[in-house]
């Protein structure tokens, strides 16, 4: 791997602190980091060298998934830390980042790759992205990228724009769009599962799928981020992002020869495959909803609108549910149905694939699951019916497990800056997944705005509100829970 300096924009911040710095050392222990790799984080906050290496420890000590036992090794991963103070409003400030990235490039003597990692709040891209230009900091004499976190625009419009901006600063090539979503293994083992098996590549289409179920259920509410969260709403916190790039990871056919990163190709083939919504129409296929007080493992929680910070009229969602079809040769008439939500019974991210009913005798149902369980346990599950044969009707499921590389398991974090080191776009969102995914989102985001879809409330500690049943009972299915 070739020398690289990370410049990390926000090194102060709560990300830096819970994901990055944990998943740089882990690969550090891991012996994944470039040979000569330096970081310069960046804040408003004062902090000399020595200080922001003990910040970075503290991080390691409280975050990281491996313990810390050797010293001299700890020591040699902190001395690649420096600190510089920088308002990324002001552009003299680039100059003194600039000349003090030099240094560092010259002491170490490596070619000037860098990655500037943007860990701040989106008001803060374009402003970043436009200084890193025309300091000079992003025209040196290696390659350039750019790493930024969601979220990616507000609308359809305001991603557009910021897009364009960005694109003036970096080509879409040296864009990496962290989705962490995309960063855990049961995710990323899609891919490769699809490619590699050809039991599974059979079986992916309608001719033997009866329904496929996403879930990302959360016991956590709003938490310390009211502000945000109020004017996202689970639709642009979960769906837009995470809940559809589950759905195109498990939707898209990957060849079996596919070079490594053309699995986006796939990916956005089935994003213009999905069956757009009309706005007057979203309430349909669409199921909104908001928790109220209730009891989340014997815990009394309040409701979203006593939390501190919150409106207390806000209709903002936190939770939605929404059936999708996507029209292409593969997946024609079987539906796709999503759910996400804060406060809900059990944190759990799972993809439940149905396939069509094995029938009995007397008519019912007894269909075969494959079940993806993407955190927080990892596995993934194949349920078959068979006939138990003291009783003639009943069926016993018969359940293979395979829990995915138990234990010690790299985190999403670390799979993702690994990838961005190596170049490799494969697991980041490429901007034609996000605008599409915007695209389809926007409709529902008028909807909401204009109150075309009720808000259903539900009581903090169920699976949503009793509606989002409704979404698969009209189809004669039902939401899979303890399986
Ligand atoms: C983040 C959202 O992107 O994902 C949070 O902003 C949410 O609101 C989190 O809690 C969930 O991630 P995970 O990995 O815990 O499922």
């Amino acid at each position: 791997m070739e020398p690289t300096t990370l410049i990390l924009f926000g090194a102060t911040g709560d990300l830096a602190k819970r994901k990055i710095y944990p998943a740089l050392y882990n690969l550090f222990a891991d012996q994944k980091l470039p040979p000569s790799f330096s970081l310069i984080g960046l804040g408003r906050r004062e902090h000399s060298d020595a200080s922001f290496q003990a910040h970075v420890e503290q991080s390691l000590r409280q975050f990281s998934r491996r313990e810390i036992r050797d010293s001299a090794s700890l020591q040699s991963f902190l001395t690649m830390f420096r600190y510089c103070i920088l308002d990324a409003g002001r552009k003299e400030d680039y100059a003194k980042l600039l000349q003090m990235v030099e240094e560092r490039e010259q002491a170490l003597r490596i070619q000037p790759n860098r990655l500037f990692y943007l860990s701040v709040g989106p008001e803060f891209f374009e402003k970043i992205a436009a200084h890193i230009q025309e300091s000079g900091l992003g025209s040196a004499n290696g390659w350039k990228r750019l790493v930024i976190e969601k979220p990616f625009g507000h609308d359809l419009q305001t991603a557009r724009d910021l897009n364009r901006k960005l694109s003036q600063a970096f080509t879409e090539r040296e864009i990496f769009r962290i989705d962490h979503y995309l960063g855990k293994p049961i995710v990323q083992k899609l891919e490769e599962l699809h490619q590699t098996d050809p039991l599974l590549r059979e079986l992916w289409s309608s001719r033997r799928v009866a329904n496929v179920q996403i879930t990302a259920s959360e016991t956590v509410g709003v938490e310390e981020r009211a502000g945000y969260y109020d004017q996202a709403g689970a639709i642009r916190d979960m769906f837009q992002n995470h809940m559809l790039q589950l759905l195109m990871m498990v939707a898209s056919h990957f060849p079996a020869d596919l070079p490594r990163g053309d699995g986006r190709s796939k990916k956005r083939s089935v994003m213009e495959a999905l069956r757009p919504l009309v706005k007057q129409n979203t309430g349909a296929a669409v199921i909104r909803g908001q928790y109220q007080a209730g009891e989340i493992q014997n815990t009394p929680v309040i409701g979203y609108t006593a939390e501190p910070g919150i409106d207390s009229a806000s209709r903002n969602d936190t939770f939605v549910a929404a059936k999708l079809l996507i029209d292409d040769d593969y997946w024609r008439d079987v539906p796709f149905y999503i759910r996400t939500g804060k406060r809900m019974r059990e944190k759990s991210t799972r993809i439940v694939v149905e396939f069509k009913d094995a029938k009995t005798k007397s008519g019912s149902r007894a269909p075969n699951l494959l079940v993806f369980e993407i955190g927080p346990d990892e596995a993934i599950t194949l349920q078959f019916q068979s006939k138990d044969s003291s009783q003639l009707e009943a069926f016993d499921p018969i359940r293979i497990d395979a829990p995915v590389s138990p234990g010690n398991v790299p985190e999403a974090y670390e799979n993702l800056i690994d990838d961005a080191l190596h170049g490799d776009p494969t697991f980041f969102a490429h901007w034609d997944e996000v605008e599409l995914s915007w695209k389809w989102v926007q409709p529902v985001l008028e909807a909401f705005e204009e109150n075309l879809v009720p808000l259903h409330l539900y009581a903090a500690g169920t699976y949503g509100p009793a509606e989002s049943d409704r979404l698969l009972a009209e189809d004669g299915f039902h939401w899979w829970f303890d399986i």
